[in-house]
């Protein structure tokens, strides 16, 4: 089911005269298709070819096979390895969350959180359970330092079994993850060159988890497939298709001081699509003082949250607006209302959902807030490939507009160099150096509370 993008209420006075309108005829849209054909002929952004297709449909069987047998699947991931699954569990797989779940579960552990893993692994057991560690790299600090721990706990409690409980999902020829998986014969699924973790949630990133716990990953990779195919076979349509327009407005939004960019979701199912979204637009085009700030929101419930500051804070923001007439609407309210609430009668729940989003678009475009409405033709899995893919090209064709490189992040890598410093790695002297200066200058001027 198609997904309708609205520019009514895009444009504000400021974005007048920017290049949005202008683009198209400059050329420079031409000359941007000719890079994504290049791109396309190296398979350089197997994200839109979606070329991993064919190899995953026949790897991911007979991993699902075997780990089938096990109630509880631990993802072992961060960033882009962990992000995409979790929005797909939370948005296909709520039950997990609700009273009476008793069919299988997935924990996504993403962070360095020391009681959380501990409760995992004092409450799981591990007979019943496979664990999926997930690194493009195979060398992110956080996920070998968890995979460390958790393997321990696996041989402790499984002996040499532990290896039929392990999955591991990394580079296909490179890096520690991949050497671990020699060694013992572990099982693995590659994730594919040049699709870096947050364009990674439909390779066995996303998939494998997505599949163990029976969504239908092969809808979710339909839907993808598409929003890129009319790109895969025309690249110089470039220029009129709605990902490209996504990126154009949003190049004339940062364009005209609009540093901030809402994310506003009224499918509360899909609220850590909003994470995923942030993750994967502030990564990639958070570079040279370039970018524009990614707020995810979620409606109802942000209306009484940082709405306020939306409509009448700072006037720096646009707004990505999503949501879907088509969701299940739920119970209907009962006769007996009393007088105060006699006018919801013969409505459902859900009908409270439509209109409070419905008011929230108007008073935010009323206020002076570039939106563009997204608005779902479904909110299954097609529907969310479809999103996703749509996302993914848009941040990307955003980044090229921009003049920076949509899929490296060097920035973040100081402070990693850092924190190894910190921990005694060897080979960061220099880092060493500059952490005692830093140091040193802490402490000087402090309140106590
Ligand atoms: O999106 C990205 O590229 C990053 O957030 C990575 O996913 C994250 O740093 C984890 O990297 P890796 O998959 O190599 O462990």
């Amino acid at each position: 089911m198609k997904h309708i993008l609205d520019w009514s209420h895009s444009f504000t006075h400021r974005l007048e005269g920017s290049g949005f309108s202008t683009l198209r005829q400059a050329g420079r849209a031409q000359s941007l298709a000719a890079r994504l054909r290049a791109h396309l002929q190296a398979d350089t952004l197997p994200f839109l070819s979606l070329s991993f297709r064919k190899p995953l449909e026949e790897a991911l069987p007979p991993v699902l096979e075997r780990i089938a047998p096990y109630k509880h699947m631990v993802l072992l991931g961060i960033g882009g390895s962990a992000l995409g699954a979790r929005a797909l569990q939370k948005a296909f797989y709520p039950q997990q969350d609700w009273p009476g779940h008793t069919g299988k579960c997935l924990w996504v552990e993403d962070n360095i959180d020391a009681p959380a893993l501990d409760a995992l692994m004092h409450n799981l057991p591990p007979h019943d359970t496979v664990v999926v560690v997930v690194s493009k790299s195979g060398g992110t600090i956080e996920t070998m330092a968890q995979f460390i721990l958790v393997r321990a706990w696996l041989q402790n409690a499984l002996g040499d079994a532990w290896k039929q409980h392990v999955v591991l999902v990394t580079d296909a020829t490179c890096g520690e993850l991949r050497h671990e998986a020699e060694t013992h014969g572990l099982m693995t699924l590659p994730v594919p060159d040049h699709l870096g973790g947050r364009y990674s949630v439909l390779c066995a990133v996303g998939m494998l988890p997505a599949a163990f716990l029976g969504i239908d990953y092969q809808a979710l990779l339909s839907g993808a497939a598409a929003v890129s195919t009319s790109l895969l076979e025309q690249p110089e349509t470039l220029a009129t298709h709605p990902a490209f327009r996504l990126a154009l407005w949003n190049e004339a939004l940062m364009g005209a001081d609009y540093s901030q960019l809402l994310f506003f979701c009224y499918v509360p199912q899909w609220q850590y699509m909003g994470a995923w979204f942030a993750q994967l637009w502030a990564e990639s085009l958070g570079k040279q003082g370039k970018g524009s700030l990614p707020v995810p929101a979620v409606g109802v419930t942000d209306q009484h949250s940082t709405n306020q500051m939306f409509l009448d804070g700072p006037r720096d923001k646009g707004c990505l607006f999503v949501s879907c007439a088509a969701q299940d609407k739920g119970r209907a309210f009962p006769a007996e209302l009393g007088p105060r609430w006699t006018y919801l009668q013969g409505k459902h729940f859900g009908d409270l959902l439509q209109a409070e989003g419905l008011g929230t678009r108007m008073a935010l475009a009323q206020s002076g807030v570039p939106v563009t409405h997204l608005a779902l033709g479904g909110t299954g899995e097609e529907a969310a490939g479809r999103f996703m893919q749509l996302a993914m090209a848009a941040t990307v064709f955003t980044g090229w507009l921009l003049d920076i490189d949509p899929l490296d992040q060097p920035a973040v890598e100081l402070g990693k160099r850092l924190a190894n410093a910190r921990l005694g790695a060897p080979g960061y002297a220099e880092e060493e150096k500059a952490l005692a200066r830093f140091m040193a200058e802490q402490g000087k001027d402090v309140d106590t509370i």
